[in-house]
Order: C-alpha cells, then structure tokens, then sequence
C-alpha cells in the first residue's frame, strides 16, 4: 500500500493507493469516518455494473447503512438539475449531519458528489474512490468540486476537501484504450510541469501494459506532486496555476469542438505541445521541448495538434479563469519538469497563435 497525507489546516486526509483496495473500502472508511451510520454512495451507470456491488459489500460488512445512487454516465450529469436530483434523495435517505457521501467513479461523479457533499445540510463529509486515471491523478485529490453551467464548465462550485481518497489500480483495466490515454495526459503534465525524471520515466513506457506495471508508482507520483502544490496553494491564487499548464489551449480545443469532439484529455494534450512551442518562441522554453512531448504523447495515442480558427482561441482566452483584464498568465515550461506563469498581453497571445 503506498500512502500520502494531504496537509491542511483542520482538513488533512490521506491518499491510499493498493490493488485490490475497493474490497477493503469498508475498513478504511470505518476508520477514516468512525462517527458515520450511513454512506451515500453516487456513482454512474458505467461504473455501477462493475463495482457498485463489491464496494456497497465491503461498506455494509463495515457496519455502515448504504444508499446507492446512480446517474446517467456522461459529462452532462454535472448540471443543476443532477445535484437537485442528489439533494433530495440525500434527504430521503435520513443522511445526517455525521454521515457521508462516498464518489464511486470518475470526474464527473466526483465532481458532483463532492459539491453535494459540499452544500448539504451545510456540509457533509465525503470520500473519493476514484475509478479512472484521469480522477485518480487530478480531480479526485484537491478539493475542488463543481457543476456546469450553460455560461461553461465547472462555473458552479466549492473548495471542499474529502476525508479518504481510495485509489485501486486495478479498476483502470475495464477503461477503454481512449480513456485510459486520456488520464495519461495529465500524468505526462506532471513530468512536465514539476518531474523531469519522471517524464524520462514515462518516456520509456509508452505502452499501456508497461505503464499498468508500474502503476502504482505513476499514480503515487502524480499525487505526491498535487499534494505539494495544493499544499501550497489550496484556494488556487498562485502555484496552483501551475497545474493548468496545456489547459487554457486546451480549453480552446475543446470550444472548438463543442465539447464533443475532443476529450478533456485530448485537448490537454494538443494545449501541452502548443504551449510548449509558445514556450519555444518567447524564449523561455529549450528547442525540442515540444517535439519531446509530442513524440510521447503520439505514442500514447494522442493528438498532438486541433485546429482552431483565431476566434476560438479568442473565446477561450476570453472566457479563460485565470484571464484577468488585457492580460493572461498563461503556464510555460522552463525546461522539461520546470513550470512557470508567464504573464503576457492576450493580444499579443493570440497574434502569437494566429
Ligand atoms: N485540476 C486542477 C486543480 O485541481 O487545480
């Protein structure tokens, strides 16, 4: 079992990583929740058939009473009328003040648990049991939890952090091969923003077998480095920022394709390598950067450029959380495992994209 602690004034949780871990889930959220009666388990019709059972099990052999709640699998489950629909079944089921809410899935899933947890009864605990990569490096560790809103994604959110994160590797082998590659790149970000020895690692895997041997490390790895920076910065005002590094681009691709085009991960990928090149011409990033990190990310089955017309760049960069007035701090690489915001002119971003 490979653990990590997030340290956090009055909220520190652990991370647990081990194979085989949802058959344990009860045990570890027994512990984590010693006041808990009953856990109130979201997950989606996706994870549902193949893990809600052996989980519920392992909860009620724990002595918690279980409730199970299942959304439709997809990205358009994390609107309002979704948390209204978790609200009141939360309310049906007694849920209590000392009881929990359990994320039994992916981003989505978490997402939308976590800011139910969030918000009712003021505030309840809940626990991350992430079951893709893409959760499992990023969304399901930091606190952050949302809806979409039709003015964009993630509008509608909070700041709260679970009490346990159970992660087992051995769920990621049901994902399908393009789910699988698009976890991967936020791993590959990892290396890039804050581990060059690990995208050297990375590099001499690029296949997903050789990956899933070594997968408790890549996931204990990436962890390590979302534990440090939020650690750092939980509220996002300063390093934080750094784990966006190929997502403001990103975030155009995926405008451009309507958010059905190109996966989260997809579009990452393609903002990585652009923000490289970027990097490259202002003279910040070393020669070859993007050309690296496109060849692995290639491998991985990824794209590693999305057309985009000027517009959609000007939307995105517009529209883009972290833009404030004319200028932006976009993420730039001062070498491979070496992030830093770079502030610049959108004006002049854009005419550096056209
Ligand atoms: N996914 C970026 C963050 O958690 O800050």
């Amino acid at each position: 079992m490979k653990t990590l602690t997030v340290s956090l004034p009055g909220r520190s949780y652990q991370i647990l990583i081990s194979r085989g871990l949802l058959a344990k889930a009860g045990e570890y959220c027994r512990k984590a929740l010693p006041r808990a009666g009953r856990l109130f388990v979201v997950t989606d019709t996706n994870v549902a058939p193949l893990y809600l059972e052996r989980t519920a099990d392992s909860l009620t052999a724990a002595g918690f009473q279980v409730s199970r709640h299942i959304i439709p699998a997809g990205e358009p489950s994390k609107c309002a009328a979704q948390l209204a629909g978790l609200w009141e079944a939360m309310m049906a089921a007694r849920l209590t003040r000392t009881d929990a809410v359990v994320a039994l899935g992916g981003g989505v899933v978490g997402d939308l648990a976590g800011f139910a947890a969030a918000t009712i009864l003021r505030g309840v605990d809940f626990v991350q049991i992430p079951t893709t990569l893409l959760s499992q490096v990023d969304s399901s560790v930091g606190g952050k939890v949302a809806i979409d809103l039709e003015a964009g994604k993630n509008l509608a959110g909070a700041f709260w952090q679970p009490r346990l994160v159970l992660m087992d590797p051995e769920v990621l082998d049901t994902l399908p091969d393009a789910t699988f590659a698009d976890g991967m790149a936020e791993v590959v970000k990892y290396g890039c923003i804050k581990d060059g020895t690990f995208f050297d690692f990375l590099a001499q895997r690029p296949e997903r077998a050789a990956l899933m041997a070594d997968i408790e490390h890549i996931l204990y790895t990436c962890c390590n480095i979302k534990r440090i920076v939020v650690e750092r910065d939980e509220r996002d005002t300063g390093e934080r920022m750094l784990l966006n590094f190929g997502h403001t681009l990103g975030h155009a691709y995926e405008l451009a394709g309507h958010y059905q085009t190109w996966t989260h991960g997809q579009a990452v990928a393609a903002g990585m390598v652009r923000a490289a090149g970027l990097g490259e011409r202002l003279g910040v990033t070393p020669a070859g950067t993007a050309e690296r990190i496109a060849g692995m990310l290639a491998a991985l089955g990824l794209p590693t450029a999305i057309p985009c017309t000027g517009a959609e760049y000007a939307a995105a960069v517009g529209l883009d959380k972290k833009g404030a007035g004319d200028q932006i701090t976009l993420i730039v690489l001062e070498e491979l495992g070496h992030a830093v915001p770079w502030r610049m002119e959108k004006a002049a971003l854009l005419e550096e994209l056209a």
